[in-house]
């Protein structure tokens, strides 16, 4: 069982600039709550618990003031912070300590997905003993990100980032599950022409070994992109019409951690004193009456 987790919350964020020039991207909503906590349901989703956040030098504060230690959640929130982007890799050198010996999943701050079946694709995921797990979804503009051909036995037959001519339309999400032979791995990588260590360069460490399995998050399912302003309006409004209809709130944190058995109506009190009045606020209320 995958026990430790890491966000990957650092980052420029300049295709959002002016936004990004004062906080950092993840803390910026998406519809009612910060970005951040949709990557942070994901890996509540998963059962872990013990979670730590890689931010930019410098932000730390902001992120403390949203998220301050997870005591309210019934987790475990460590921070790091991240000098400059190094690349996705850099989280499993930054998060050697943190690690340990254990297996870890990575998630980038940016990234969530919405849809039928997740969680318990999630904890098949978070199973892994052995090897590396990806979850693929199709895209239209598969040129925009890491990308994976698969052959009809669903083995991954090639990987590469943001490819210039089409070879598949399956994308590369960004949440990924490892085992411990990762920060070995991450270590030795080299940075690419674009000066970073990348993901899928990670990922054909695996694919090489024959130790890389990937699920499909199918079309019943949606894989959200927060990479641009347009993606964020986009993001907003999915949000915003599955709460309005359903009155249920996507990636609550509190009403993860009570349906994990994690909390108990004190936190939820906590809570509710940590953000004030407020809509998030009555809906907490509602859970606990
Ligand atoms: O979203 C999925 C895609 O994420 C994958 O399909 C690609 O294979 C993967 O390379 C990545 O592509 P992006 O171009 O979207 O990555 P970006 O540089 O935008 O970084 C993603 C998130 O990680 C963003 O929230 C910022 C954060 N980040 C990024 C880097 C490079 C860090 O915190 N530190 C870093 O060093």
């Amino acid at each position: 069982m995958i026990k430790k987790g890491i966000i990957l919350a650092g980052g420029m964020g300049t295709r959002m600039s002016p936004l990004t020039k004062a906080v950092n991207k993840q803390l910026l909503p998406i519809y009612d709550k910060p970005l951040i906590y949709y990557p942070l349901s994901l890996l509540m989703l998963s059962k872990i618990k013990n979670i730590l956040i890689i931010v930019n030098k410098g932000q730390l504060n902001q992120f403390r003031k949203i998220i301050p230690n997870g005591n309210n959640l019934g987790i475990k929130i460590t921070y790091k912070e991240q000098d400059k982007p190094r690349g996705l890799p850099d989280a499993f050198i930054l998060g050697e300590k943190f690690i340990e010996k254990d297996n870890v999943a990575l998630i980038l701050g940016d990234n969530f997905f919405y849809g039928q079946n997740l969680q318990s694709m999630l904890l098949k995921c978070s199973k892994l003993k052995n090897g590396a797990r990806i979850l693929i979804h199709p895209v239209s503009n598969p040129e925009l990100y890491g990308v994976a051909k698969l052959n009809n036995k669903n083995r991954i037959i090639l990987l590469k980032e943001k490819p210039k001519k089409f070879i598949s339309k399956f994308a590369v999400t960004g949440f990924y599950f490892f085992d411990n032979k990762v920060i070995n791995y991450a270590k030795k990588l080299k940075p690419s022409k674009r000066n970073e260590l990348e993901i899928i360069d990670l990922l054909k460490k695996y694919k090489n070994s024959k130790n890389l399995y990937a699920d499909y998050v199918g079309r019943g399912g949606a894989w959200l992109d927060t990479g641009s302003i347009d993606d964020f309006y986009k993001a907003s409004s999915f949000v915003s019409a599955i709460e309005s209809r359903q009155g249920l709130k996507i990636a609550c944190l509190e009403e993860i951690a009570l349906n994990n058995k994690w909390i108990s109506k004190k936190e939820i009190l906590n809570s509710i004193k940590f953000y004030g009045k407020c809509e998030y606020s009555n809906y907490l209320n509602k859970l606990i009456k």
